[in-house]
């Protein structure tokens, strides 16, 4: 670590399709680009966030399933990116056999926490991507976790999953995780040339109060594009509108104070 305490990001809802994986990947290389040590962790058996850092899933013979279950060790687990300071512990197909397994197992819920507890000391960040449910994926995410953000489109129907996971979040706070709470609200896909976009950011605001609503992320197609090229928005296109929204989002995120412990 270069100082100061090492934070634990989880980046969640259970919608998909709502900027989790974007977020995640784009934040966490901010923050490396800043000058960061970076751990990311993909616990979404889809791999995107292993994709999108440009790591092959094939042929992986240690990934986050294998570190949770205890057949290796996280220091094992831990692949470079194409990032300087930015590390990951992939995803696989086998993550989705593993949630499978021990759906009905408690103690696995603590699994992440306990298994990579040590390794995710060793960085100044973590950032988790999670799938989009609650089950033992998630669970077991804020469980490690310290600090939650949820991305959300900014369209009024995702209002009502938002709640739900600020629900979820405080009910891991209360029984098994007092270290994790909601710390931000990230507005994404946001078109300011729709008439209800900045209702709907007032609202948001009145609602759950200006700290906690995050700076948006903007529509934009470079975003989109990044991850089929294997690169985050600072390789792929460094002067868009995206890369410019999330260099914001992860200053915000960064100058924040560092919750939990
Ligand atoms: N702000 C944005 N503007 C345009 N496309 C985006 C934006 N954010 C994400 N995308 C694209 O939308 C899709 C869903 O985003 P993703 O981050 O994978 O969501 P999730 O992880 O929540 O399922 C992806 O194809 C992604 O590249
Ligand atoms: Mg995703």
């Amino acid at each position: 670590m270069s100082g100061g305490v090492s934070r634990r990001l989880v980046f969640t809802n259970r919608k998909g399709g709502c900027g989790k994986t974007t977020t995640s990947v784009n934040v966490a290389a901010a923050l490396a680009h800043m000058g960061s040590n970076v751990l990311v962790i993909d616990t979404d058996p889809q791999a995107h966030a292993t994709m999108s850092l440009g790591i092959a899933q094939g042929g992986l013979v240690h990934d986050l399933s294998t570190v949770a279950e205890g057949r290796s060790t996280a220091e094992a687990a831990i692949r470079s990116s194409y990032v300087p300071r930015l590390n990951v512990i992939p995803a696989t197909r086998r993550l989705a056999d593993f949630e499978r397994r021990y759906a009905n197992t408690m103690e696995a819920r603590f699994w992440f926490r306990d298994r990579l507890g040590p390794v995710m000391d060793r960085f100044d960040y973590t950032v988790f991507d999670t799938p989009p449910t609650t089950q033992l994926l998630t669970l077991g995410s804020l469980i490690a976790g310290r600090e939650a953000y949820i991305p959300m489109q900014a369209h009024f129907l995702a209002m009502e999953g938002m709640i739900e996971i600020i629900e979820l979040v405080e009910q891991v706070q209360r029984h098994h995780n007092p270290s994790i709470a909601v710390c931000g609200i990230i507005p994404t896909f946001l078109d300011e040339s729709a008439p209800a976009s900045g209702q709907l950011l007032r609202d948001l605001r009145a609602r759950l109060g200006d700290n906690l609503i995050l700076k948006p992320i903007h529509l934009n197609h470079a975003l989109a594009e990044a991850p089929g090229a294997g690169q985050t928005i600072f390789q792929h296109s460094l002067r868009s509108a995206g890369a410019i929204d999330y260099y914001r989002v992860a200053l915000q995120i960064r100058d924040a104070p560092a919750h939990g412990r």
